[in-house]
């Protein structure tokens, strides 16, 4: 059955605790403050923190509920020590040291990006119940079947990376990440440009729906030659991303419009919008995988929700001959069964446990 891991993740707004079996899902309790946040039109750091101070023991009990085991069954207690915000952060990691030392059971401190991609490890049939609307594939991988170079495409409010992982508990090198906004980031601000919803992803993702990605040709950024390059000579931002360029544009449009006295085409910037986002991510992340041999991605994050993104993703992987794992979306935004899930990868590889002497960093790469 594999060792008895607890996961905990605070880095944001979600409050999340895991349990696993080895690579089996036995809990995955969430609780988010998302409505907290959302009149302010961005996660409030003082009020995920404070959140995070009430949900944490009733979510903690909820999942060892839900698994049927107590705290002294643990084989050991994995936390998210970063990155992220770092009063959120600090609830987890204290938490998880208290229940640690009233146990007695090894901890480790586990980060969160690495999380979003130790999920895939989950076995199918634990995890895989459908919980999307679409009909595009949300397999998991195979049983503890990580191949030995794998890429993920980690798309969130708080991150926009491509991974290489040749080992997830000792090799796990960034190809490339943002120079400015999340990609989600850049969801919600458009979405304030547009006079849409906080978060704007989901807003954005609807009203699109029946707008032309081709009105309005938005920039694709750092897709010009000379971040580039080539591929024997690559160019120093060759799989960065940026989106503040593509934010401004959307904002001159919108501007436009005001200033003529028109109705801005919401449905057709925002089609437009998320087209570009969709492409220069896929492009990247294909191009990535392709360069390094890498026949596997992982797509993580909350924008794997994006519909136009996962379309995307599924054509250009199918076409490069890359498989595509897509976990389902419960288990692509923040949670704690991802934390358990390395944990146990941890636990297996015969990793030293951390101890109590760590901190949250709340900028660990
Ligand atoms: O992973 P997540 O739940 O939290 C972190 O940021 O870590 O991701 C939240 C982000 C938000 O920026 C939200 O606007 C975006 O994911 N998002 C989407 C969609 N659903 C959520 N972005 C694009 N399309 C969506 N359907
Ligand atoms: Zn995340």
């Amino acid at each position: 059955t594999g060792r008895l891991v607890l996961g905990i993740e605070s880095s944001c707004d979600e409050t999340g605790v895991g349990v696993v079996a080895g690579t089996r899902l036995l809990a995955n309790a969430v609780s988010s403050s998302m409505d907290e946040h959302v009149r302010f039109g961005g996660v409030i750091p003082e009020i995920a923190s404070r959140a995070h101070l009430d949900a944490m023991l009733p979510t903690i009990r909820a999942a060892l509920d839900t698994a049927g085991v107590g705290l002294a069954d643990l084989d050991a207690i994995a936390v998210t020590s970063g990155p992220g915000l770092s009063g959120a952060l600090m609830v987890g990691v204290s938490a998880a040291k208290a229940l640690a030392l009233a146990a007695g059971t090894p901890l480790y401190a586990v980060n969160h990006l690495v999380a979003h991609v130790g999920v895939g490890l989950l076995d199918g049939d634990g995890a895989g119940a459908a919980t999307t609307p679409d009909q595009l594939p949300e397999n998991l991988l195979p049983d503890n079947l990580l191949p030995d170079n794998l890429g993920a495409l980690l798309v969130s409010g708080g991150h926009t990376e491509i991974l290489r992982v040749r080992s997830i508990v000792r090799d796990v090198e960034l190809l490339g990440a943002t120079l400015d906004d999340a990609a989600g980031e850049a969801y919600d601000k458009v979405a304030r440009i547009l006079g849409l919803a906080y978060p704007g992803g989901p807003a954005i993702d609807s009203a699109a729906a029946d707008g032309d990605p081709r009105a309005f040709a938005f920039p694709r950024g750092l897709t010009a030659a000379r971040y580039l390059g080539t591929a024997t000579a690559p160019g120093s931002h060759r799989y960065d991303f940026s989106f503040s360029g593509l934010k401004t544009a959307v904002a001159r449009v919108v501007e436009g419009f005001a200033a003529r006295g028109e109705a801005v085409p919401v449905a057709d910037v925002a089609a437009s919008f998320q087209e570009a986002v969709a492409d220069v991510i896929t492009a990247k992340a294909v191009l990535a995988c392709r360069e390094h041999g890498i026949t596997s991605l992982l797509l993580g994050g909350g924008v794997a929700a994006n519909s136009r993104l996962r379309v995307l993703t599924a054509e250009r992987c199918a076409e490069a001959g890359i498989e595509l794992t897509v976990p389902p979306l419960r288990l692509c935004t923040d949670n704690g069964a991802m934390v358990a899930a390395l944990g146990a990868q941890l636990v297996a590889a015969g990793v030293a446990p951390s101890g109590l002497g760590f901190g949250a960093d709340s900028s660990q790469p």
